[in-house]
C-alpha cells in the first residue's frame, strides 16, 4: 500500500482542527490528520460489548448444522472472532467448523476473509470494493439468484436494515441477522463530553466519521448534557466527511447531509480528500451561514413552545398539557362530524382528519396538538383487511400466525401509502395555531405487532406468546419489518410537518422485564435510533413501571407513565428524561372539585422540576364530562412554576 504523504501535495489542513470518533485505529487516524498539517482530536465513541448468552448466535446455529442456509454473509473481522469463540464456547470446535461447511461463506472483505482462514475456513465468494453491502448483493446476484435462498448475515452491533430489506425485496425466502455485538459508550465518556464541548464552541472545522454508530454515541452523549440539539446546530457549521454510502446513509437517516466522501472506504483516503476539499467546503460553510437544514430549525417558535421545551427538559413558567386520545367521542364536535362518516373514512378524508384535530386543540386550549389517525391505519398497506367495528374496536380479518404469512406481508412506502395522513399533517399545519407544536404517532411495534397477530384487542395475546417464545426468527423478522415501516411513516410525518412524535406501546406491560429486554427494547432501540434526530420522541405504555429502570435506554426524550405509581416516584426511577402523565382518566369522571385536587397533587409532586408534560395516565375514556376536562386544563395553567 503506498503511504499516505504519498498521496498528497501540500498541508491541506493546516489551521485546520480536525474531529474524528474513530474507536479502533485511534493512533493511525492521528497520524493521517498530523501529515496532513491538522491538529487531531481523536477521542474512541464506542467500545464494543460481546452479547452474553447469545440466544440468536445459538439459534442460528442449531438451523446452520441442519444445512438450513444457502449462504452466510460475514460483515466485521471481529464478529467472526467473536461468533467462533461464543458458539465454541458451548458446541464442540470440531462441529462448529462442520456447521459452517455445509453453506456458502460469503466475507465482506479480505480483513473477514483472514478471520475466517483463522477458522480454517474459506469464503466462496468475495466481494469488490468499496465492500459496501450494495457490493455484497451484486456479488450475491453474479453468482446465483437470490430468490428463495435462506441467508444469514453476522452483524455488527447496529443493524444495517436496508441491507436486509433489500435481500428480502429480492426475493430471499428467509434472513435471518446473526447480532454478535452490541455498540456500548465508552466507560470513561469525559473526553467525549470534552470533543463535543469543542464543537459546540466553534473549535472544530472537520468531523471524519468511520463508522454508522459513532454519530449515534455522540448524540447520545449530548442528549444526556441536555445538548442535543445545539450539537445539531453545530454540526450546520463544521465539514462533515464520511468515510463510505454506509456511513453516508446513516448520517443522512439522522438529517446531516455529508460534505464528502471518497471514492474507496478508507480512513487515508478520507483523510486525503478532506485535506483536498475542506477549506473550500469550509468557506463556503461559514459564508453562507451554515446551508444545512435542520428539521426542527424550519419551526423556530415552535422550538420554544412550552411542550417542546419541556420535552428538552428545559424550564418552562407553566407546565404543558395536552391529552391523549383528546379529539375523541367525549367531544360534542367529534360526534357531529363522526356521526356522518365511518371512523375509517373520517382518517382518511384529510380535510375533516385536520377539522377534527385543530378543532380539539382549540377547544380545550391545550399546549400540543395530536394528528387524528390511528395505530393500525399502518397495517392496511402491509397487506393487511383492517376494520373498525361497532362496539368492539378494530378487526384484521387475516391475522399474521405464521411464518408463511411473510409472503402476503407487503413493505411500504408511508408517502404513497398512507399519503392521506401527510396531506392531514400540512392541513393541521395549515390551520393550527403557528406556535402550538403537532404530535405525530404510532404504534410501537409490539402494541402493532399483537393486532396483526391476534387480529384484535386481546388480553391474554395468546397466538402473540406463542410466536414470540417458540419462534424466534419469525418475531426477529415480523419486528424488524415493523421497525422499517414504522420509521419511514414517522420520518415522512416529520418532513411533512409534526414536530414530536410518540410512540404508543398501549399493550407492553403484559411482558416480564426479561421478555421486555429481549423481545421489544432492541426493537425501540433501533426504531428510535433512525428517527431525524432533533424531534422529541414520547415512549408511553401502560403498566411498565417494572421497565422504569430500564426505559431511557430506548432512546425515547420523555416517558408516558401511566397513573399506577405517583410521579415522583416513576420519575425516580426512570432518571435523566422528561415525564408524561399521570391522572387517572378515571378522575375525569367524577367531580370538578376532584378533578382539581387530584390535578394539583401531581403538580405539587413535581414540583416544578423542568420537563414535565400534564396528561392522562392512558387515553381519555368516551363517557366524560367536558367540565372536568376544562377543570383539569385550567388547574394545569392557573399552576404556576417556581
Ligand atoms: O389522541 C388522539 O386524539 C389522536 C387519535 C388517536 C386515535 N387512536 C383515534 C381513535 C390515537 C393516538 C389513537 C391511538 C390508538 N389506537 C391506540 C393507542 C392508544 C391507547 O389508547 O392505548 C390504540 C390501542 C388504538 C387502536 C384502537 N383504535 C382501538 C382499540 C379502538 C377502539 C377503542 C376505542 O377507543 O373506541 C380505536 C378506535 C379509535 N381510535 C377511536 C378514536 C377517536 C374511536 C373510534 C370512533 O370514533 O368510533
Amino acid at each position: 500500500m503506498s503511504s499516505f504523504s504519498d498521496k498528497i501535495s501540500g498541508n491541506g489542513l493546516s489551521g485546520f482542527t480536525v474531529a474524528s470518533f474513530e474507536s479502533h485505529r485511534v493512533q493511525e487516524m492521528e497520524k493521517l490528520i498530523l501529515q496532513a498539517g491538522g491538529t487531531p482530536r481523536v477521542v474512541s465513541s464506542a467500545r464494543e460489548v460481546p452479547i452474553l448468552e447469545n440466544q440468536e448466535a445459538f439459534y442460528f446455529y442449531e438451523k446452520l448444522k441442519t444445512g438450513y442456509f444457502n449462504e452466510v454473509i460475514f460483515l466485521t473481522d471481529p464478529g467472526v472472532a467473536i461468533l467462533f469463540r461464543t458458539l465454541e464456547e458451548k458446541y464442540p470446535p470440531s462441529h462448529v467448523y462442520n456447521a459452517f461447511k455445509l453453506t456458502t461463506l460469503i466475507a465482506r472483505n479480505p480483513s473477514v476473509a483472514k478471520a475466517l482462514n483463522t477458522a480454517k475456513l474459506k469464503p466462496t465468494l468475495s466481494v469488490p470494493e468499496p465492500n459496501t453491502w450494495r457490493e455484497i448483493v451484486s456479488t450475491l446476484e453474479t453468482h446465483r439468484s437470490i430468490k428463495n435462498l435462506t441467508i444469514a448475515v453476522q452483524e455488527e452491533g447496529v443493524s444495517n436494515p436496508e441491507f436486509l430489506k433489500t435481500l428480502r425485496d429480492k426475493g430471499a425466502k428467509e434472513v435471518v441477522s446473526v447480532p454478535v455485538y452490541r455498540w456500548a459508550l465508552p466507560e470513561d465518556i469525559k473526553p467525549l463530553t470534552h470533543l463535543i464541548g469543542l464543537i459546540l464552541n466553534g473549535d472544530i472545522q472537520i468531523v471524519l466519521m468511520t463508522n454508522t454508530q459513532q454519530f449515534h454515541n455522540v448524540l447520545e452523549v449530548a442528549r444526556g448534557l441536555g445538548q442535543e440539539k445545539q450539537l445539531m446546530d453545530a454540526f450546520s457549521r463544521v465539514v462533515t466527511g464520511s468515510i463510505d454510502s454506509v456511513v453516508s446513509e446513516s448520517l443522512r437517516a439522522k438529517g446531516i447531509e455529508p460534505d464528502f466522501e471518497p471514492e474507496h472506504g478508507k480512513m487515508d483516503l478520507l483523510v486525503k480528500e478532506a485535506s483536498e476539499k475542506g477549506r473550500v467546503l469550509y468557506e463556503k460553510k461559514t459564508k453562507k451561514g451554515g446551508y444545512f437544514r435542520s428539521s426542527s430549525g424550519s419551526h423556530l417558535s415552535l422550538n420554544d413552545s412550552l411542550f417542546i421545551k419541556a420535552c428538552r427538559q428545559e424550564h418552562v413558567e407553566h407546565t404543558p398539557i395536552w391529552i391523549m386520545r383528546q379529539a375523541g367521542r367525549y367531544l360534542p364536535e367529534y360526534r357531529a362530524i363522526r356521526s356522518t362518516v365511518s371512523f375509517l373514512t373520517l382518517c382518511k378524508r384529510p380535510d375533516l382528519a385536520a377539522e377534527v384535530t385543530v378543532s380539539a386543540q382549540e377547544t380545550l386550549g391545550v399546549d400540543a396538538a395530536i394528528l387524528f389517525a390511528d395505530i393500525l391505519l399502518i397495517s392496511e398497506p402491509l397487506g393487511f383487511d383492517l376494520e373498525f367495528t361497532e362496539p368492539g374496536g378494530p378487526v384484521i380479518s387475516n391475522p399474521f400466525r405464521e411464518a408463511q404469512d411473510f409472503a402476503r406481508f407487503r413493505n411500504t412506502d408511508a408517502v404513497k401509502d398512507l399519503g392521506y395522513v401527510m396531506e392531514t399533517i400540512k392541513l393541521i399545519r395549515h390551520r393550527l395555531h403557528p406556535h402550538i407544536p403537532l404530535i405525530g404517532f404510532a404504534g410501537a411495534p409490539f402494541t402493532l405487532a399483537s393486532y396483526l397477530i391476534e387480529g384484535h384487542s386481546s388480553k391474554d395475546f395468546f397466538h402473540t406468546r406463542s410466536i414470540m417464545e417458540d419462534d424466534f426468527a419469525v418475531w426477529d423478522e415480523l419486528m424488524n419489518r415493523l421497525v422499517s415501516a414504522t420509521v419511514s411513516y414517522l420520518n415522512d410525518q416529520v418532513k411533512a410537518g409534526a414536530q414530536a412524535l410518540q410512540l404508543f406501546d398501549s399493550w407492553v406491560g403484559i411482558l416480564s422485564p426479561a421478555e421486555y429486554q429481549r423481545f421489544v427494547l432492541p426493537y425501540i432501540q433501533q426504531l428510535i435510533n433512525r428517527l431525524i434526530p432533533g424531534i422529541p420522541v414520547i415512549y408511553f405504555g401502560t403498566e411498565t413501571a417494572p421497565f422504569y429502570p430500564f426505559l431511557k435506554e430506548t432512546g425515547a426524550g420523555v416517558i408516558g407513565v401511566d397513573w399506577r405509581m405517583p410521579i415522583d416516584v416513576a420519575w425516580h426511577r426512570l432518571g435523566n428524561v422528561a415525564v408524561q402523565g399521570n391522572l387517572d382518566p378515571h378522575v375525569l369522571l367524577t367531580t370538578p372539585e376532584n378533578v382539581r385536587r387530584e390535578t394539583e397533587k401531581i403538580l405539587k409532586l413535581v414540583n416544578g422540576k423542568p420537563g414535565h408534560i400534564f396528561n392522562l395516565g392512558h387515553g381519555i375514556l368516551p363517557n366524560t364530562p367536558m367540565e372536568n376536562v376544562h377543570a383539569m386544563i385550567e388547574t394545569v395553567k392557573n399552576y404556576k412554576n417556581i
